[in-house]
């Protein structure tokens, strides 16, 4: 079955280094059966979508502002990003961790994003101390259910949800596959509540968090996941494209 593979590049290339990463990648991924995308920084935007258009590379921003129009300085609405990309990273745990985001913020983003036709991978995680404290099924429920609140079901075919354990992130290891079910079930029990077990069942689940070669060939056959949100592994074009071709 055909596998979402995504790769987030952070903060990590400027724009000679991007051209680079791509003109490596793009050869290497070009035969491959997985969705491929990338998530590049705004500034990159414009010239990403130039080099991939004749790919198979889809490209996502990584944030947007949860104002709508006439925002503050600084800030990038979803109207002006539709210019460029189609898809964008909502709720990534370093956006939480630097910039304090609510869910509140983000479930304002994904209005915002839904109205401009855009799509949305939206990341939930549990920290250590609630996987610790066997508080991971309330804490990723309560997150799904904040991000997605006032949304219609229909909507949801447009949400792709990123399970991303916090402690796994950055981290050196994957979540287990016994972890990974319970961060999906968890997923699913809240759409289920939510809106529908049809919704449950349909929606998209990526795992991220620490993914590599070798756990990726564990992870992605599973039944209950998606695809792949990838951070550090996504830096080398090299080992990123390896993945895609699982
Ligand atoms: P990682 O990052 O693959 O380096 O753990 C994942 C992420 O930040 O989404």
């Amino acid at each position: 079955m055909e596998k979402l593979i995504f790769g987030n590049l952070k903060m990590n290339f400027n724009q000679k280094e991007t051209n680079l990463y791509l003109e490596k990648l793009i050869p290497l991924v070009k035969d491959c059966k997985n969705k491929i995308a990338l998530f590049v920084p705004d500034v990159y935007l414009m010239p990403c979508s130039q080099k991939l258009a004749a790919t198979n590379i889809k490209l996502g921003a990584q944030n947007v502002s949860y104002f709508k129009n006439n925002g503050p300085t600084g800030e990038i609405s979803a109207k002006m990003l539709k210019d460029y990309c189609k898809m964008v990273l909502v709720g990534h745990y370093d956006r939480k961790k630097y910039f304090s985001e609510t869910t509140e913020q983000i479930n304002q983003k994904i209005k915002n994003l839904l109205e401009c036709g855009l799509k949305i991978v939206l990341c939930v995680g549990e920290t250590k101390s609630e996987r610790v404290g066997k508080r991971t099924k309330t804490a990723v429920e309560k997150q799904v259910s904040e991000c997605l609140r006032g949304l219609y079901e229909n909507e949801l075919n447009n949400i792709i949800i990123a399970y991303e354990p916090i402690w796994a992130i950055g981290s050196s290891a994957a979540a287990t596959l016994t972890q990974i079910q319970e961060g999906t079930d968890a997923i699913r029990n809240a759409i289920k509540t939510d809106f529908s077990e049809t919704a449950s069942k349909k929606i998209k689940i990526l795992y991220g968090g620490s993914v590599d070669y070798a756990n990726a060939g564990i992870i992605l056959p599973c039944k209950n996941i998606n695809g792949m949100l990838l951070g550090k592994t996504a830096l080398s074009a090299a080992e990123f494209a390896k993945i895609c071709s699982l």
